[in-house]
């Protein structure tokens, strides 16, 4: 291959993926199979290998990560990260509405008012020089924040070319975003590994952007969605004319955003979204209510920490009354006993919700939880349901309070607490069952020695029949003993198949 032609395969292949890739992360329309785009895109990588010169950092081959950073570079935004002032009713929107109205008296025409959705993730700025990406910041303090660029640059819907009329220099902000499916599948990997699980996919989205190994990062599979735009000179008059024209430059804009200049039209957008959201493949956790015209807003300005043309509002987390059935008390690897509710099952947000985690002592006695309660679950940004409180009126006179135990429910060993610590322990860490396997278990995960032949099925199986008690009884197993363990576990599966 000559030079020439391995430039002109580079460019067209960057094209090809980028157009793939656009349609499929940003308008949600494959144009191609993930084996034919991964074929293209290993020819890219290899070819780039061998003529680094035409290796440019818009390049889509960026997009599986590599680079891994020593430390984050702190860099000053130019325009001050803000947020945005919370209300909770529709009197505080009427507040926001009025407040609006007034300081705009002198303005002849009715004022429009985008409302949006409030994305529950990590807030992101994107700089463009030149339509190419080239500086991601978090917003860190709102004064200055993290340079996450190489982390941004996996993210396949956050354009690094941009496509079409755009301006010369700008910055646009959205949020970085865990879609539920990534969410699940990244909390899988972490339970597996032994690790402790992120509780929701905000805490998931801003811990991925402080990685230092962008490929651990592309590995996630974030999401971003853009919603505000800041430049010296404005380039559009009002709100929704940028929306419409970032989506044309190749950014991936919420399709779900209204123009109202009602009270009621507001009204009407937190009313529909409280419950559509809960279809939305992403956390949202309110609205967002924007004055539309540009001019409008720079009239209004700030205040010492919100824009006084916005407001956002918060949906209230979804609660249900159950009733509590019993407690378990299960004990951990480190030999920690954790409280679990079992309760008369009820739905709540999607999911049909049977045991809450009391989490400790302390939790359990804050409750002052008794036999047969009428218990208060939410779920709020978490996704474990958290029981928030009792309904006294409910509660039968003659229920006794539920007490924690003072024996391993395992091994009856008598439990400990350690000073300044809220969990009990049971001492036995070297017979206590649960303590055993939970050990064996960490052992083998991917995080320690990953030892791939063995799953938490065979070591519950190796335990059970009294094959291995400690970490060096793996090492003493033999052929014979795991191939009659291997049938055991087949019939066993496909019994359950049945
Ligand atoms: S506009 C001056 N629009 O909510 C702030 N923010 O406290 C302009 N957020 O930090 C922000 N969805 O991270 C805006 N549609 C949306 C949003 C949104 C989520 C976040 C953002 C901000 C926080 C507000």
């Amino acid at each position: 291959m000559t030079n020439e032609e391995a430039f002109l395969r580079i460019d067209f292949l960057s094209q090809e993926l980028n157009k793939h890739n656009y349609q499929y992360y940003v308008l949600d329309q494959p144009s191609i199979s993930d084996y034919d785009f991964d074929m293209l895109m290993n020819e890219l990588i290899l070819l780039e290998k061998a003529y680094p010169q035409y290796c440019h950092s818009d390049s889509p081959s960026q997009r599986v990560g590599g680079e891994v950073i020593k430390k984050f570079e702190q860099v000053r935004h130019k325009y001050p990260m803000l947020s945005l002032g919370n209300t909770y009713s529709e009197s505080d929107i009427k507040d926001f509405y009025q407040r609006i109205m007034q300081s705009t008296i002198e303005t002849e025409n009715e004022i429009e008012y985008v409302c949006e959705l409030k994305f529950d993730g990590a807030a992101i700025s994107l700089w463009y020089e030149n339509g190419l990406l080239t500086r991601a910041l978090t917003r860190g303090d709102g004064i200055q924040g993290d340079d996450v660029t190489h982390n941004i640059k996996t993210i396949p819907s956050v354009p690094l070319k941009l496509r079409g009329n755009y301006p010369k220099s700008f910055e646009i902000r959205g949020e970085v975003v865990m879609p539920h499916k990534s969410f699940e599948m990244l909390n899988a990997q972490k339970l597996e590994e032994g690790s402790t699980p992120f509780a929701n996919p905000r805490n998931a989205a801003s811990g991925s952007l402080k990685l230092l190994d962008s490929k651990e990062v592309a590995r996630r599979k974030l999401d971003c969605i853009l919603y505000a735009f800041y430049s010296d000179d404005l380039p559009f008059n009002t709100h929704s004319e940028f929306l419409h024209a970032a989506a044309e430059w190749g950014f991936k804009i919420s399709p779900h955003y209204e123009v109202y200049s009602s009270l009621e039209g507001i009204y009407s957008f937190i009313h529909k979204w409280d419950s559509a959201r809960k279809d939305l493949p992403y956390d949202t956790d309110g609205a967002v209510i924007k004055v539309n015209d540009f001019q409008l807003q720079k009239m209004l300005g700030f205040t010492a920490k919100n824009p006084r043309w916005a407001v956002a509002y918060k949906y209230k987390a979804e609660r249900v009354l159950t009733q509590l059935v019993s407690v378990d008390f299960q004990v951990g690897r480190t030999g920690a006993v954790t409280p679990v509710a079992n309760l008369v099952p009820v739905p709540l947000g999607g999911t049909t919700v049977k045991r809450a985690t009391l989490h400790n002592a302390d939790v359990m006695q804050n409750l002052d939880l008794h036999h047969y309660d009428f218990v208060y679950l939410e779920k709020g940004g978490e996704i474990i349901p958290k029981i928030v409180g009792v309904e006294l009126s409910k509660r039968l006179s003659s229920a006794p309070a539920v007490e924690f135990i003072l024996n391993c429910p395992e091994c009856n060993t008598p439990l400990i607490r350690m000073e300044g610590e809220a969990a009990w322990y049971c001492p036995n860490s070297d017979h206590c069952p649960p303590q055993i396997k939970g050990k064996l278990e960490h052992f083998i995960s991917r995080k320690a020695m990953n030892i791939d032949s063995l799953g938490e099925g065979k070591i519950e199986m190796l335990f059970d029949n009294q094959m291995i008690r400690s970490v060096a009884d793996l090492y003493q197993l033999t052929y014979d003993q795991l191939i009659g363990l291997e049938k055991v576990i087949s019939v066993d599966s496909e019994d359950r198949k049945i």
